[in-house]
């Protein structure tokens, strides 16, 4: 991905940055392009590993970003200041008529500021989700992001109500379903859980772990109770970890690799990473995205955390929370069911793209026009 490129003047102006943007960027992407809509794709730099970013532009079909602004790594001030002032320019040099922001990273929310004080209209993919945990960077995001957005695009009937309690009018929410499980079952036939299998040398039952929130790794002790269970469970099944940067030196230094049955491995591609976990007994982990994917992959997962954003994904899936201390068991009582449940929470169907693609160009005709929106989602 280069540096800047000249920038152009389209109507929609796609914001991504971090790894668990690009699966919810794709499908919307392209659903705007198949009705003809000229878009730009900005990637803030926020990740920049091949492993963390440029992968996914090559497994998911994305376009090239027009502009990359390499803002790497920093402290969240430094880092979110930084994607405000490169944004500002380009919004202010070709202003789009709507700027389409992601989930909840500093990305997401620094977009979504200089937007507004442009006064661009915003439109959020996976507005409403709350975990009501303020110490979770993520949920200062969502929050502030939520309430500078024209449209709120949700992935559940929950964060309707938690959007409109914050004040927000009911005609900006969309129930449009959840883009990130589109890219999942439009890559159903890419995933081969054998050679995944082949390729980790997992001869039996494996679990999968990913673990990345500073609540779980940016902590010594917390990253030693971790290792002290993640090697509990490998004494039970073979696991394989792949590390998020985050983790790497904390988990590392806690002994995460030191038992024979752990395979700690860089961040996989979404191919690879999506095999594994579909050919997995169960999955360990704190990321948001993956609570979703083993819903509808039907894989038990296993979230150590202590509350969810997502809890359809409990009530409509296989998910559960779990701490250090219950994890185990969790394991064990999972290895002995024969049968998972398989539900899929509404509107997980994979047209969420499509869908979301109609909620923007409508909203943008009628603002060209001036003439009421009409309903467009179900
Ligand atoms: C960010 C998001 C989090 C999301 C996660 C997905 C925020 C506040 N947090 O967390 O919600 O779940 O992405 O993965 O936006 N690093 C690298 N290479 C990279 C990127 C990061 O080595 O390509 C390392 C750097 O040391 C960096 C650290 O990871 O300081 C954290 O990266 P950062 O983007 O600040 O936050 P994440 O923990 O990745
Ligand atoms: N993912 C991946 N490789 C990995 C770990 C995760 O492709 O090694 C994918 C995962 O399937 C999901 C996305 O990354 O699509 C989730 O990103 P992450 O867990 O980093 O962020 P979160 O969802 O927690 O914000």
């Amino acid at each position: 991905m280069g540096a800047a490129a000249p920038v152009k003047p389209t109507p929609i102006l796609h914001v991504t940055g971090a790894r668990p943007n690009f699966p919810k960027a794709a499908p919307v992407i392209a659903a705007l392009t198949a009705l003809d809509l000229a878009q730009t794709l900005v990637h803030t730099g926020q990740h920049y590993d091949d492993r963390m970013s440029e992968v996914f532009f090559r497994e998911l079909g994305l376009p090239t970003p027009d502009i990359n602004l390499g803002v790497g790594s920093g402290s969240h001030a430094v880092q979110t200041a930084a994607i405000m002032v490169g944004l500002e320019e380009l919004m202010m040099a070709a202003p789009p008529e709507l700027v389409v922001v992601y989930g909840d990273v500093n990305s997401t929310v620094a977009a979504a500021l200089v937007a507004a004080k442009l006064h661009i209209p915003v439109a959020h993919v996976e507005a409403g989700l709350r975990s009501f945990d303020m110490t979770m960077p993520e949920e200062v995001n969502r929050r502030l992001t939520d309430q500078l957005s024209d449209l709120l695009l949700v992935t559940s009937r929950d964060a309707i109500g938690h959007l409109e309690r914050e004040g927000i009018q009911s005609d900006r929410i969309h129930f449009v379903g959840n883009p990130m499980i589109d890219t999942l079952l439009a890559h159903l036939d890419s995933f081969d859980v054998d050679k995944a299998r082949r390729d980790h040398q997992l001869t039996d039952q494996f679990v999968v772990a990913t673990l990345h929130r500073p609540g779980n790794v940016d902590d010594e002790a917390s990253a030693q109770s971790l290792v002290r269970v993640l090697h509990e469970i490998a004494d039970r099944l073979e696991v394989v970890f792949p590390l998020h940067p985050r983790g790497r030196a904390r988990l590392e230094a806690a002994g995460l690799s030191q038992h024979s049955r752990i395979r700690v491995v860089d961040p996989l591609g979404y191919t690879e990473f999506i095999s594994l976990v579909r050919g997995s007994a169960a999955v360990v982990t704190d990321s948001g995205g993956v609570q979703e994917e083993t819903t509808v992959l039907g894989v038990p997962c296993l979230t150590l955390r202590p509350n969810t954003e997502r809890p359809v994904t409990i009530t409509d899936g296989t998910n559960q929370l779990v701490t250090v201390d219950s994890v185990v068991a969790a394991v064990d009582a999972v290895l002995a069911r024969q049968d998972h449940d398989q539900r899929v929470p509404e509107l997980w169907d994979g047209s969420a793209g499509v869908r979301i693609a109609a909620v923007i160009n409508n909203f943008l005709q009628q603002r060209r026009t001036g003439l009421p929106s009409m309903p467009v989602e179900g």
